[in-house]
């Protein structure tokens, strides 16, 4: 998957800060060190001199081998005791070292020329990050979802609106616990205001958690980047890259988009594109299954009845609701 410059950037940027953390701590506990034992300081300027004088026995080239020699052995001896001092705090030479979050390239990012795990696991996190920069994930979790929003009477010896919900609840906690690249689809159908998106983003959160990669999107938003993208006012970062490959994707609020052929077109390569990857995606929209055939086709929609599971909201505007509870007498 190719990633914009911008994420190079700020993958860079984070493994930047990285080193110069480790750096800092590892400089840290040698000041700690001298301070508990000035001998190790001095052994250490004696090192850092005998490289100097080294160089410049090469550079004046006088007798130059036998005063190399002695410099070695002198060099070596000190070594020597400076070892010492540090096994009498207790230390080993590592604990001196700085300590890089990855100890394979040393926060560089690079390994022998070629891009380390750690380099690849950060630009991945970064692009999740940023195409999901503008969502709420935070606020809509299972915890804060109520069913005393459903009315709870039920009608001629059909479950209540609380019944159903509650269904739906207990379906969507299973679905995120037990998340993984082979869950099914799922196409969440109701009203507006009855938690569709809420939910959706509560499955997201529990999957970032675990690890997955989760790109939310709304489809007005994914029409507008193919858009821009497609007629060349994007910024060079094809977005359906991760729209493709990411572990889980959230289409919100479908049929709510502007409708035209390049967006039917899109989302029909998007759903499609997924659905032969095998990797889960989860729609939501306020369309029945007669309004899909009739905005998209007829071959979008037999799609997604035939490899989606409908998952049923019910109830009452439950936004309008809260609104109405603030609401002052
Ligand atoms: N059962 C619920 N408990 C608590 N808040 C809810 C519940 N259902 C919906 N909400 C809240 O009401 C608002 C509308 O819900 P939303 O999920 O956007 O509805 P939809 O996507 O179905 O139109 C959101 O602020 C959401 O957090
Ligand atoms: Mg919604
Ligand atoms: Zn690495």
């Amino acid at each position: 998957m190719g990633y914009g410059r911008e994420i190079y950037l700020s993958a860079e940027k984070i493994l930047r800060e990285r080193r110069r953390k480790a750096q800092e701590e590892a400089e840290q506990r040698k000041a700690a060190f001298y301070r508990a034992c000035p001998q190790a300081r001095e052994a250490d300027r004696r090192l850092a001199s005998t490289a100097v004088r080294a160089a410049k026995a090469v550079l004046t080239g006088k007798e130059a081998r036998g005063r190399l020699q002695k410099l070695k052995e002198e060099n070596r001896a000190v070594q020597a005791e400076y070892g010492r001092l540090l096994a009498e705090h207790g230390l080993k030479p590592e604990d001196l070292k700085p300590r890089y979050a990855c100890s394979k390239c040393g926060d560089t990012g690079y390994l022998d020329g070629r891009m380390c795990a750690c380099m690849k696991s950060l630009l991945r996190s970064e692009s999740y990050r940023r195409l999901n920069e503008l969502t709420p994930l935070s606020l809509s979790t299972f915890d804060s979802f109520s069913l005393t929003w459903y009315p709870d009477k039920a009608r001629e010896g059909r479950p209540s609106d609380r019944e159903i919900m509650g269904d739906t609840l207990r379906f969507c906690v299973a679905y995120a616990r037990h998340f993984s690249t082979r869950s099914p689809n799922l196409i969440m159908t109701g009203g507006t205001g009855l938690g569709k998106t809420h939910l959706s983003l509560a499955i997201a959160n529990a999957a970032i958690q675990k690890g997955f990669g989760v790109v939310y999107c709304s489809v007005g938003d994914l029409v507008k980047k193919l858009e821009d993208e497609h007629f060349g006012r994007g910024d060079g970062t094809d977005p359906s890259g991760p729209l493709l490959s990411c572990d889980l994707l959230i289409l919100d609020d479908l049929g709510t988009e502007f409708r035209s052929s390049f967006s039917s077109a899109a989302i029909y390569g998007i759903v499609n594109g997924r659905l032969l990857a095998k990797k889960p995606t989860i729609i939501s929209t306020n369309l029945t299954v007669k309004e899909m055939m009739e905005y998209y086709s007829e071959r979008f929609a037999s799609r997604i009845i035939g490899s989606y599971r409908r998952v049923v909201f019910v109830g009452k505007d439950v936004r309008q609701q809260k609104r109405l509870c603030r609401t002052p007498k």
